[in-house]
């Protein structure tokens, strides 16, 4: 028999990002007892890299702006596979969202009249970004923590999860350990919310933190949920590109919302050069238009470089191979030149961008007040992930719920930026308030004993293996999901791709790891490497059947949309065999009145 111990809530929160906390909030505050698991230590969650702002159309700044424009924009920026339901609902309820955080104490930036100042960003059609300078989500996890934790939520810092569990049908609690010591922990539960964030640890360039692993993905999948459009990744156009050991890092889009400019190394602005149909209406056609935007001119439109991040990130790409890029790889990102224009632009760009500032002169030596930075695409997100109901936030599995980036529907094939932190708080609370209800609706559960002594001897099983250490196979997986799934995709690659897991999971099955369970990184990467293998055979697999190029899915072999494809989603789940199974599902219609509005604002 395995030594754990057991801790009791009516719900259980695995994450304490933003919506992890979110929707510890909202259960809390309907009388359940709320259990909350993160991975790292509380507040240090990777909401707190989140820089630019969250998208809510208060309409402080263009009062033009409103939910059916943010909702049409949301589903442009998807490429209209959406869940249209989630792309309404957070388009009307993310402006009560901000508004709630500044009630609890979030400061946010100011228009001069005193309103929440709102700033310009990629595919929206108006200023929307509520923002705290380049420090937003820092200031989400603040205010909630703030707020949230007094209420009496149970933290369980620097906790991994490895299994769910399940009586019979219905989620059952979670099986996990403390990082610190590696003692075992069950965690007997109602119902359960997984905010576990994103993937990108699946790659070798990417923005995010260390937790991003899939964990929640692959619990989900390991549970027998659906998780469905996982060709999805969306690569951020700007990461640091050099020095090499910071590779990947984001620059926020909010650059480019403040003015700040694409160049290649002949000094032109490449982005110009190929603006897509769908926006070409939209779109300045000189740089003289681009700025006047940028300072709030109504009647202009907006720069290039604040087209979609699927798009301007295969320019950049295009730029790069053409051999027009900068000296390490990338571009030229130039906010500097705005001396031009302003009077105070050294100050006025340390006001609005202090994180880019001291990131560039601490980490690469970059003034950016005066010279361009280097930057490029760099892996940031993923728009697939665990299938949910748009309003309850339930997985296909009953009792287990999931927000955030862990959960898919809302961003369809391409995320804009901004709209994940309103996505948070939005589905966040909805997840909250429908898992305190189920559980308060649904009976007690039973936690299966063999089912723990499996999930133990399962976790243990990397002390008992002789095989290779599993940073070496970790270390392989990335470099083959950048090189072959990457940002530009073709049938003979992926594959390969798939071919290569197999072999992968085979030599992760015997990774080995040092004898002790205290402070061992090892054991946790073994561990992890599971998660990573599942996250990334679903993108494989899914980016193989989709041919045809949408959003965050470039194929070479099929660069256009295919209305065929556009009509469907494909799904994931976990065969009896332990196999994964592909399957092609269609995409419910969209209701008449927001057709609609997707038509309306298409002219607009
Ligand atoms: O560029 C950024 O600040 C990122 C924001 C986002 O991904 O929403």
């Amino acid at each position: 028999m395995s030594d754990y111990q057991t801790h009791e809530h009516d719900v259980l929160v695995i994450g304490a990002g933003g919506a992890g906390l979110r929707a510890a909030i909202e259960a809390a505050k309907d009388g359940q007892s709320v259990g909350l698991v993160c991975k790292s230590l509380l507040g240090k969650a990777h909401t707190v890299m989140a820089e630019g702002g969250m998208a809510a159309a208060m309409a402080n700044v263009d009062d033009r702006d409103g939910w059916e424009t943010h909702f049409a924009d949301t589903m442009r920026g998807g490429q209209y596979v959406n869940n249209w339901r989630m792309a309404e609902l957070h388009a009307q309820e993310a402006p009560a969202r901000v508004r709630e955080l500044e009630a609890w104490g979030a400061v946010f930036d100011r228009t001069k009249d005193g309103r929440i100042l709102q700033r310009n960003f990629g595919g929206h059609r108006y200023p929307r970004l509520a923002h705290v300078g380049d420090r937003t989500g820092l200031e989400m996890i603040r205010t909630l923590q703030d707020h949230g934790i007094p209420q009496g939520i149970d933290v369980y810092m620097e906790h991994t999860v490895v299994d769910l569990l399940k009586d019979g049908d219905r989620v059952s609690g979670a099986f996990g350990y403390d990082r610190e010591k590696g003692r075992f922990r069950v965690f007997k539960a109602k119902a359960i919310v997984l905010a576990t964030g994103g993937i990108g640890r699946a790659y070798k360039v990417t923005s995010n933190s260390w937790e991003y692993t899939g964990d929640g993905h692959a619990l989900a999948y390991d549970a027998g949920a659906e998780l469905t459009d996982m060709a999805y990744v969306q690569f951020h156009p700007t990461g640091m590109v050099w020095p090499p050991s910071v590779a990947g890092i984001l620059v926020t889009e909010g650059v480019r919302g403040e003015g700040g400019i694409l160049k290649n190394n002949e000094g032109r602005r490449f982005m110009f050069d190929d603006v897509p149909d769908l926006y070409k209406h939209q779109t300045a056609s000189d740089p003289e238009e681009g700025w006047r935007y940028v300072t709030g001119d109504k009647s202009a439109c907006r720069p290039p470089e604040l087209l979609t991040r699927d798009h301007v990130a295969r320019c950049i790409v295009r730029e790069v191979k053409e051999g027009r890029g900068s000296p390490h790889g990338g571009v030229f990102l130039d906010i500097a030149w705005i001396r031009e224009k302003l009077s105070d632009s050294e100050a006025h760009i340390k006001k609005k961008l202090p994180s880019m500032y001291h990131q560039f002169k601490e980490l690469a030596g970059i003034d950016i007040t005066k010279e361009p930075m280097e930057v490029g695409p760099t892996v940031h997100y993923v728009m697939g992930g665990i299938f949910v109901d748009g309003d309850s936030q339930m997985s296909t599995v009953p009792g287990l719920f999931a927000a955030g980036e862990c959960a898919a529907g809302l961003h369809g094939a391409n995320r804009l930026g901004g709209n994940s932190l309103s996505d948070l708080v939005v589905f966040g609370k909805r997840a909250g308030e429908y898992a305190a209800k189920y559980a308060r609706e649904n009976g007690d559960v039973r936690v299966d004993e063999a089912e723990v002594e499996a999930a133990a001897a399962a976790a243990l099983a990397p002390f008992d293996r002789d095989g290779e250490s599993p940073y070496a196979v970790q270390g392989d997986l990335k470099e083959m999901m950048q090189e072959l799934v990457g940002i530009v995709r073709r049938q003979d690659e992926l594959e390969q791709a798939v071919e290569r897991l197999q072999e992968l999971k085979v030599r992760a099955a015997k990774t080995k790891c040092d004898v002790n369970r205290e402070y061992n990184p090892g054991w946790h990467t073994a561990l992890d490497l599971k998660n990573l293998l599942v996250v990334s055979e679903a993108i494989a697999r899914s980016a193989e059947v989709r041919k045809e190029s949408r959003g965050g899915h470039f194929r070479d072999d099929y660069p256009a949309k295919d209305e065929k494809f556009g009509k469907v989603r494909h799904v994931i789940t976990k065969g009896a065999d332990g196999s994964m199974q592909l399957e092609e599902r269609a995409l419910p219609a969209i209701p008449e009145p927001l057709k609609k509005i997707i038509e309306e604002n298409q002219k607009a």
